[in-house]
């Protein structure tokens, strides 16, 4: 039953904002470090560390600095870390072999965070685009992106992720039915710990720019990927996507990207309750860290701010550039 609320002078809201004490007091919620995901980008090369113009303070780093940064990230209590490899033009074919060769960056990354800081949890990426020679995250034939040879592409890259020590999967492809496939295949093959972390729910959105910079898919991709992500317009697909991909065996399901879309999570948590996280993705870290190099907002609290109305909106997690940074704050560092 609803409260009801007395009239005023009885009721006054602003005595519950007078002091930080008793706003402290009566927050409804709160982000700490244990909501961070931290996607990260590799690139060849050894002690190589290189700028993404689009993303002001977001690096490439060559394998071993990765190391070095999943080894700060732990010291700072971030407890998942993301890879996304920006990978040679030379190796993107039509096949997209490279997405499951044991030994390609995303793999070498995997095994060199798990051997330096072995208590960050490893999350991946499982779609074809930076290894396929027209951008696309599925196969194109004929002009079209097709499905279920896509899928089987997408489960070969998961075991060869999992066989590097993944324990976070995370299919950001929107293939249809790739969810179930690669649970079963986990399961085959005796990963029974493994998650899978769905990009239930992304959709075809301008604000992956700097992204496809970062990783190099922006020259690469030809059209655009509106027959696989969502239409923005559409909510109610959203959960049912969600619902489909928690049926095939998703652990926990993404809303993406995140700003724009806080009423997607919200629908999402009060449905279904699983694990809600939202990605906020490269073009809104871009337009907070443009603003802020402007002078024109303050770039801290603006961070801040926007990480805790995904908390607000339901979500357990963020996937968020700003870990590092959000996570130094918190600590008072
Ligand atoms: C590709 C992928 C994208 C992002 C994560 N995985 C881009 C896309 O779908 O084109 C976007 C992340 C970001 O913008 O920060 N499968």
């Amino acid at each position: 039953m609803k409260p009801t609320i007395a009239p005023y002078p009885q009721t006054r809201f602003r005595r519950a904002r007078q002091s930080p004490a008793i706003r402290g007091l009566v927050r409804e919620n709160t982000l700490t470090t244990d909501d961070l995901i931290w996607p990260v980008f590799v690139r060849d090369g050894e002690g190589v560390e290189e700028h993404v113009p689009s993303m002001p303070g977001v690096v490439r780093r060559s394998v071993d600095l990765i190391a070095k940064a999943a080894v700060e990230a732990q010291a700072l209590g971030i407890p998942a870390i993301c890879i996304f490899p920006y990978t040679d033009p030379g190796l993107k074919t039509e096949d997209c072999a490279e997405a499951w060769n044991p030994d390609n960056l995303s793999n070498r990354a995997i095994r060199a965070i798990k051997a330096a800081a072995p208590d960050i949890a490893v999350m991946t990426d499982v779609a074809l685009d930076p290894y396929n020679i027209n951008g696309h995250d599925g196969y194109v034939v004929d002009g079209e992106i097709v499905n279920d040879q896509t899928v089987e592409a997408l489960v070969k890259m998961t075991l060869a992720q999992a066989e590097s020590g993944a324990d976070i999967i995370g299919p950001s492809d929107m293939m249809d039915g790739r969810i179930g496939a690669m649970r079963q295949s986990l399961e085959s093959a005796g990963h029974h710990n493994v998650m899978i972390l769905s990009y239930a729910a992304k959709y075809a959105s301008a604000f992956y720019g700097p992204f496809r910079d970062a990783v190099g898919a922006s020259g690469a991709l030809t059209g655009d990927k509106k027959t696989y992500q969502m239409d923005p317009a559409n909510s109610d697909e959203a959960l049912r996507l969600i619902e489909r991909d928690l049926t095939e065996g998703a652990d926990m399901v993404m809303i993406k990207p995140g700003m724009p879309y806080l009423d997607i999570c919200r629908r999402v948590k009060d449905t279904f309750g699983a694990p809600t996280y939202a990605y906020q993705v490269s073009g809104e870290y871009a337009m907070v860290q443009a603003a802020a190099q402007n002078g024109w907002i303050d770039g801290e609290k603006v961070m801040l701010e926007s990480l805790l109305a995904f908390k607000r909106a339901g979500c357990d997690g963020i996937l968020t550039y700003f870990a590092p940074a959000v996570a130094k704050l918190l600590q008072g560092q």
